[in-house]
């Protein structure tokens, strides 16, 4: 049996719909519930849905074999995974933003509000920019808004919530999708198993015209 952790939230859904046309399909009965791990209806499988950080922690340590989590999640990880496909899926981008699209004339350390705290140093560190990362879990835009920081690094879907809260982005840092990762000894030891999921997704990519 392959485990297979999934990132909850924006990805779960597609992620599933994705699997369903690979033909892992997870009953609807077991989806209802409020168990964290259910198996599919072919009993190959075993699905554990666990937050999107979480994710690269079950796989590197092979609790689970494999992982659905965005890149956005895996750049902020140092997690040594596999990485073999791109799922094209939840598709979003890093992005700057402040209030009015401007992150301000002010002199000295530029004050950044994130959840991305590496991706943050490391796009304003190439730019030679002083910054004071302020590492928030959730709801970034608010601390633009309120004024905790001049600007956020945060993600971008829609464009909504920045939209409705009176900020704009200034600029993309970089782009993110859904990636299925792997546990390296699990790529080795199942090799026929990982193959066999490999394989069936890249089938439905093709099909997509998305290969990668
Ligand atoms: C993400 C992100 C933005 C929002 C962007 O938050 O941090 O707040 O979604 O989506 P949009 O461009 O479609 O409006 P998430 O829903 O993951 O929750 P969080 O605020 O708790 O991080």
């Amino acid at each position: 049996m392959l485990t297979i952790a999934i990132a909850k939230g924006r990805m779960q859904h597609e992620a599933l719909q994705l699997l369903a046309r690979a033909g892992v399909r997870v009953g609807a009965e077991a989806l209802a519930s409020r168990r964290l791990a259910v198996e599919d209806e072919s009993g190959v499988y075993r699905f554990v849905f666990v937050k999107p950080a979480d994710v690269p922690v079950y796989v590197e340590h092979g609790i689970a074999d494999c992982g659905v989590v965005g890149r956005d999640v895996l750049l902020e990880s140092e997690a040594d995974l596999l990485q073999p496909l791109d799922l094209k899926i939840a598709r979003c981008r890093i992005a700057v933003a402040a209030k009015d699209g401007s992150r301000g004339e002010r002199p000295g350390v530029l004050h950044v509000a994130t959840k991305y705290p590496r991706v943050a140093a490391a796009h304003f560190g190439s730019r030679g920019v002083p910054v004071e990362i302020i590492e928030l879990s959730g709801s970034v835009e608010l601390a633009a808004v309120l004024g905790l920081s001049d600007c956020i690094v945060d993600l971008v879907e829609t464009g909504r919530t920045l939209a409705e809260n009176g900020l704009a982005v200034i600029e993309t840092i970089t782009e993110s999708t859904g990636r299925l990762v792997v546990n390296r000894a699990s790529y080795q030891l199942k090799s026929d198993a990982v193959g066999v999921l490999i394989r069936d997704l890249s089938r439905v990519l093709a099909a997509d015209g998305d290969v990668s």
